[in-house]
């Protein structure tokens, strides 16, 4: 049976590519990208989706009277792309319970930190400001809180001291483009299994 994955993106898309790239090279294995979902209609990322013939939706957040309508629209269009998994790929916005709650344990989010460190938008300046001398980056799956639910892979990156956002950001994401898509295999294979906050490879 083929895993149907959605990917959920606001911006550039790059970590949707490495998805999107190793898919079809059979190194998540089979898999299939039905639908690629932005809630920017200007997001690069969909551009990406369409270059490989996959469905590319905007859902305009201005369009709905509430979060609830929103999340709803959302949930459509995941039903109708027969998701099985949901990932969230530079994914801007937080989700509502009920789009947690129909896929528990099956949402995953790339966070360019190394969780519980440094939540929230401008991780790799948070990390900087703070002065740490490692970060990295998180695969978790998502629960109601913002960057909260059990980690599943992570991978260290040093600080350099000539580091500025932007090269520490780019060091980061090439091991985002690596965790990512090996956390969707593991998925993909059946060997992750959640007990409590902790996930086991199996
Ligand atoms: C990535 O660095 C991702 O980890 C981050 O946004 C970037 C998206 O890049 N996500 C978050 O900060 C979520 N809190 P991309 O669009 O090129 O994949």
């Amino acid at each position: 049976m083929t895993l149907n994955i959605a990917v959920l993106i606001s911006g550039r898309g790059s970590n949707l590519q490495s998805i999107i790239d190793n898919v079809e090279s059979g190194y998540i294995p089979n898999a299939n990208v039905s639908v690629v979902i932005s809630d920017n209609k200007d997001a690069y990322g969909l551009k990406r989706a369409m270059n490989h013939g996959i469905n590319a939706v905007f859902i305009d957040p201005a369009a709905y009277q509430s979060k609830e309508d929103l999340d709803n629209a959302l949930l459509d269009v995941l039903a109708r792309s027969s998701t099985d998994v949901l990932l969230l790929a530079g994914f801007m916005r937080i989700l509502g319970s009920d789009v947690i709650n129909a896929y528990s344990n099956r949402i995953m989010n790339i966070h360019p930190a190394l969780l519980p460190s440094f939540k929230g938008l401008h991780a790799q300046k948070q990390a900087l400001d703070y002065g740490v001398k490692i970060t990295g980056c998180t695969v978790h799956f998502v629960d109601e809180g913002m960057d909260s639910g059990p980690i599943i892979l992570q991978k260290s990156v040093p600080v350099l001291d000539s580091d500025t956002e932007e090269s520490l950001s780019e060091r980061i994401l090439a091991q985002e483009h690596i965790i990512f898509p090996e956390a969707v295999k593991l998925f993909a294979e059946g060997r992750l299994y959640v007990k409590g906050r902790r996930v086991h490879i199996l």
